[in-house]
């Protein structure tokens, strides 16, 4: 392992940081995600040297959750390893994001959003990232059975009991969410973040008012997946490339997405991207972030050159009319 010296231009070398939503954090506006690549299909040295380029790119918000694997569990305590290895004398610097509710371990009190399971869950993930508190803790997802007021409550007295300095809603239907934001800031402890997959692909948080209510209740808005898992890229443009998240790693995205209509759109998108100058990834992460509600992107990179060259959305140029139009059109045929 070689002795890790973070770049001292990295706040100077063109991350743009956002305000998220009416709080007092800044977030850069690519985040990046530990969802693949930081788990045991991907050698340790390989997810390092992605950690140390974001964070020598000025990536300062990481975000994580207790089931991130391959095993559940493997990216916190990598990521823990990196913060001890490289990184601890810059834990101010970061903002360092876990979240609970999905499958975790065995039993009742393994997944979704109890009390229980969320207090249980964080213990355990400080343990894994071998930190004292996370910056953001996230409900991951909406429990139908569990009632509203005992997750929302958890969350609260979570930021109290000083493991979390801020709370963030993932993936829960608009109104559970407009609940949430009332309750979490009657408590005066506000959602600090809404996180919902937007990309080119799939516009629900638009279409759902998802967007438009978060950023009306204060609460800041960070996008998953915004690359589609690697679809809305030239990745799989001309077959299925062996280091590929396809290839390598099909737990969620399967060869089967790739259909004769998907390529046709992607193809026609990287042409749209070319005549704009850019590749696809680029136009892709860019039209995220020209949506003023929208505070990050969080994306996920398989190698620090891919990492690397995602940084050129920060310098798209800006939409035309014209080019939004061709998008919509792309997209509804
Ligand atoms: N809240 C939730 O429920 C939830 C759900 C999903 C994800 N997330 C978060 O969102 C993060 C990002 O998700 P994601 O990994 O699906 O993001 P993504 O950015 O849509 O996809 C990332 C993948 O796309 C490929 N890629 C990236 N840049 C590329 C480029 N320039 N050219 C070609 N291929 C490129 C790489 O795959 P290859 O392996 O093919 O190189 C990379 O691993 C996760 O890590 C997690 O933190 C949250």
């Amino acid at each position: 392992m070689t002795i890790y010296s973070a770049n001292p231009a990295r706040y100077t070398s063109g991350m743009s940081y956002r305000r998220c939503g009416r709080s007092g954090v800044l977030l850069p506006a690519l985040s990046l995600g530990f969802w693949h690549n930081f788990g045991c299909v991907t050698p340790e040295e390989q997810s390092r040297a992605i950690v140390r380029a974001a964070f020598d790119a000025g990536i300062t918000h990481f975000d994580l959750a207790n089931n991130y694997g391959p095993e559940p569990g493997a990216a916190e305590e990598r990521l823990g390893k990196f913060l001890h290895d490289d990184l601890s004398r810059h834990r101010d610097e970061l903002f360092i994001a876990t979240k609970a509710a999905y499958d975790m371990w065995d039993g009742p009190y393994g997944s979704w959003a109890s009390r229980k399971h969320m207090m249980a869950s964080l213990d355990q993930s400080l343990r894994r990232l071998r930190i004292d508190y996370v910056d953001l803790f996230y409900c991951h997802r909406y429990d139908h059975e569990t009632p509203l007021d005992e997750t929302l409550q958890t969350l609260v007295d979570i930021v109290r009991a000083g493991k979390a300095l801020y709370i963030g809603l993932s993936r829960w239907p608009k109104e559970a969410a407009q609940y949430g934001y009332q309750y979490l800031r009657e408590q005066h402890v506000p959602c600090l973040i809404y996180q919902g997959r937007l990309n080119l692909f799939d516009q629900q948080p638009l279409n759902e008012g998802i967007l438009s209510t978060a950023y009306e209740a204060g609460t800041g808005f960070i996008s998953f997946s915004p690359l589609a898992q690697g679809l809305l890229t030239d990745r799989y443009l001309h077959g299925i490339p062996a280091d590929s998240r396809i290839a390598h790693d099909p737990r969620f995205l399967k060869a089967d997405a790739l259909t004769p209509a998907m390529l046709t759109r992607i193809g026609r998108l990287n042409d749209l991207a070319a005549q704009r100058g850019e590749a696809l990834a680029t136009m892709a992460l860019a039209w995220i972030l020209h949506h003023k509600e929208v505070t990050s992107v969080i994306i996920g990179a398989s190698s620090p050159e891919q990492l690397r060259r995602n940084l050129a959305c920060l310098n798209s140029p800006a939409f035309t009319a014209e080019e939004l139009l061709t998008i919509e059109k792309i997209l509804s045929e």
